[in-house]
């Protein structure tokens, strides 16, 4: 009987999911949930020909030169700037992520914290907690309106059409937009969505939403100079991936009230938090759980698994990034 692939499951995971896995695998795993230091994760990979990993694990050049033997890299999230795509293709390596299965859950996620941030809940909560609430007042907490507000979008993918769907459709929000492409008519049509100059995007907008992807391209995309243009009584809300946004500038902008408030799930260095956001008021903070409803996670955990299966099996990878390298060398 030929020996079955080695794989790393690198990060703790629905137990029936690995055992899924176990059945076509020798799989390594991590119910610990042990976060690998990157001398650590190479040790790990060693002799693997897969691994299941999430956003927190860095595929690099030199992690994929020092495992000539890894064919298949299977990201359980949907972004993947984890992941050095050009280095996989240079070897060979199939790259996949789990798109499609979050992204309602997602859109959910980063309407209800625009929502909290535009009308102060977590920082009336806090009020409330500290004892500090003794009397009704006319402006206590007054935030701003979201039905009928003008909501701008930047990134306008799968996440960021379903947050405008619930804004154009369930509170008759106006919706601008920017992104690297326009959005063809019969997709703008039914929201009323409106493409717009990055910068027209940032003066008009009452409430921003940022679903963009990190690259280098869209590294601190958000920083001094455009928070300098957004209104002050605008919000900021980002469920896309720390560094599109300069926290330390972002911070600084609060803290002045040059913009109203931010609503903030994920961070620059995450899970460190710039200090100067921990003592502001006007921010929302979230740990990264845009996608984290049970049902949510695991279908993006279970097609992480049918992408590491396929990929190794001879199948047919549901969600490959880099299809190309298909078919895998044996
Ligand atoms: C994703 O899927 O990219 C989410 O941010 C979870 O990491």
């Amino acid at each position: 009987m030929s020996q079955r692939p080695a794989v790393l499951v690198a990060r703790a995971a629905f137990p029936d999911i690995v055992e899924r896995l176990r059945a076509h695998f020798e799989v390594e795993d991590n119910p610990a949930d042990q976060i690998f230091s990157k001398a650590e994760l190479s040790a790990k990979l060693a002799g693997k020909a897969g691994a299941f990993i999430t956003g927190s694990e860095r595929i690099d050049a030199e992690l994929l030169a020092a495992h000539p033997q890894l064919r298949a890299v299977c990201n359980m999230a949907v972004g993947y700037n984890n992941i050095d795509i050009d280095a996989c293709n240079a070897r060979g390596v199939l790259a996949t992520n789990t798109p499609d299965v979050l992204t309602e859950t997602t859109a959910d996620f980063g309407f209800a914290l625009m929502m909290a941030t535009a009308r102060r809940i977590a920082e009336s909560e806090h009020f409330l907690r500290r004892g500090e609430w003794t009397k009704w007042a006319y402006d206590m907490f007054a935030g701003s309106d979201v039905h009928g507000a003008t909501l701008g979008i930047l990134g306008m993918g799968r996440i960021g059409q379903a947050v405008a769907r619930r804004g154009a459709l369930g509170f008759g929000m106006k919706v601008i937009y920017h992104n690297r492409s326009r959005l063809a008519p019969e997709f703008e049509a039914p929201l009323g969505a409106r493409y717009v100059s990055k910068e027209e995007l940032l003066r008009e907008c009452d409430h921003l939403v940022i679903v963009v992807p990190y690259s280098p391209a869209s590294h601190h995309a958000i920083a001094a100079a455009e928070l300098a243009l957004m209104k002050p009584s605008a919000t900021l809300t980002n469920i896309a991936r720390g560094g599109v946004v300069d926290d330390a500038a972002l911070a600084a902008a609060l803290r002045e009230r040059r913009i109203a408030a931010a609503g903030l799930d994920v961070f620059e260095g995450e899970p460190k938090v710039h200090p100067d956001l921990l003592s502001v008021p006007n921010v929302v903070l979230t740990p990264h759980i845009a996608s984290a409803t049970v049902a949510t996670r695991r279908a993006m955990a279970s097609l992480a698994a049918d992408n590491l299966i396929a990929a190794l099996t001879g199948g047919t990878p549901p969600t490959p990034i880099n299809p190309q390298v298909l078919p895998l060398k044996a």
